[in-house]
């Protein structure tokens, strides 16, 4: 026998011994060029189905865009329907990090859900990707090296949102949202801006997630009589109010502001009732630019539908982790601190406009003031430049 041949045999001897008492398998498949396991934990069901579904579709279409594959590697999807569920948080996020062990969890919608995936992502490590839920823990105190943001933080749509009001002219303004981790972060950055600019806010109105019994909360709006009236709704409940507020007779008295989302994706359910709402966000349809006209026209072939933000979020979390992949060949568990520096020195050429990621992991990025008309968010002006979350209290370690 050849020295060669003799040492090809007893080194996959050893091989055998040591992937028999299973300390080599993983390394074993990695090598092989495994398949990397990318797990959706999405809404797919209640008030945030259709956003979990825009979501899933962008992070497709970015990779479809790379060839079906990450860092040259095929892909095994998993997904969980987390229905907007606090409560089932951490058993869902288990269920792709235990039971199908993921090497990368892409979610949530919902803030509350979304302090569920974070204790299940510092707990365990593995890379997590947040395609929309705001919450300010994920990348302030409870900041990870292993989590990355690809939407925004609550707060910074509304950071740019009440100088725009006051510039209209409407000193007294009402707030109302869901009462929940998002609609109170997001009434941080409304606050902080509104009466920065000189505004007073007379009445802050709330209702439980996901409850969309407005007409109370309308009727005393209706009494108040302020200058205007700013809120936090998202997915099917926005559209709800919308056209509740319309049909109150508020439209046409009390212009209706808001954090964006109260207009992604519900102007088509929403009508006619939905016009000259003004709003801030990270995204418009209607952004003139080559690539948001191409990512629109290639996601309408795809899907047969109209993208929104959340179609965008997907799509950068998809072009991100792309990014991230590329660096490691698709292996997102060899070499982390590789992995992470590409994450983190990632510029995103995305259909909002170039972003980077901040120190905390959350995009730094242009905020365009929008005003809907005839189903379109038409851009009318750009709130913030390159506005950057606190990131206040974020230690990596
Ligand atoms: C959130 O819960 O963080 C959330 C949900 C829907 C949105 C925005 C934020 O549109």
């Amino acid at each position: 026998m050849s020295p060669t041949r003799r040492l090809v045999l007893s080194r996959s001897a050893a091989l055998v011994g040591a992937a028999s008492s299973g300390l080599l398998l993983p390394q074993l498949a990695r090598a092989q060029g495994a398949k990397v396991r990318v797990g959706f934990m999405l809404p797919y069901t209640g008030t945030f189905a259709q956003l979990g579904v825009a979501i899933e579709n962008g992070v497709r279409m970015a990779i479809a865009e790379q060839g079906g594959k990450l860092g040259g590697r095929e892909i095994e999807w998993f997904k969980v329907d987390d229905e907007s569920e606090p409560a089932k948080g951490i058993e869902n996020a288990n269920k792709l990090v235990q039971r199908d062990k993921v090497d990368v969890l892409i979610g949530t919608v919902h803030s509350g859900v979304q302090m569920g995936i974070q204790k299940v992502a510092r707990d365990s490590g593995v890379l997590t990707l947040i395609p929309n839920a705001g919450v300010h823990a994920a990348t302030r105190a409870l900041c990870a090296p292993n989590v990355f943001r690809a939407s925004f933080t609550n707060s910074q749509p509304t950071l740019a949102l009440g100088q725009a009001m006051v510039a209209k002219g409407h000193k007294r303004a009402v707030w109302i949202t869901w009462k929940y981790a998002a609609g109170d972060e997001a009434y941080e950055g409304f606050k902080d801006s509104y009466t920065k600019a000189g505004g007073t806010i007379v009445k802050e109105l709330g209702l439980p997630f996901p409850n969309v019994e407005f007409q109370a909360l309308l009727t005393e709006i209706a009494s108040l009589k302020p200058d205007a009236v700013a809120c936090f709704f998202a997915g099917g409940g926005a559209a709800k109010f919308i056209r509740d507020y319309a049909a109150a007779g508020l439209k046409d008295k009390i212009p209706l502001y808001g954090s964006g989302f109260l207009t992604e994706g519900v102007l088509d359910a929403a009508g006619p009732a939905a016009d000259g709402i003004i709003t801030t966000m990270h995204y418009s349809d209607s952004l003139d630019t080559p690539r948001n006209k191409q990512f629109r026209l290639d996601y309408v072939k795809m899907f047969r539908s109209q993208p929104d933000v959340y179609a965008v979020q997907g799509y950068d979390t998809g072009l991100l982790l792309a990014q991230g992949a590329k660096a490691v060949n698709g292996d997102l568990t060899g070499n982390k601190p590789a992995l992470y520096k590409a994450l983190e020195s990632a510029t995103i050429d995305s259909p909002r406009g170039k972003w980077t990621m901040s120190k905390a992991h959350n995009p730094v990025q242009d905020i365009y003031l929008r005003r809907v008309e005839n189903k379109e968010n038409k851009v009318i002006g750009i709130a913030a430049k390159a506005l950057s979350d606190s990131g206040a209290g974020c230690k990596m370690g």
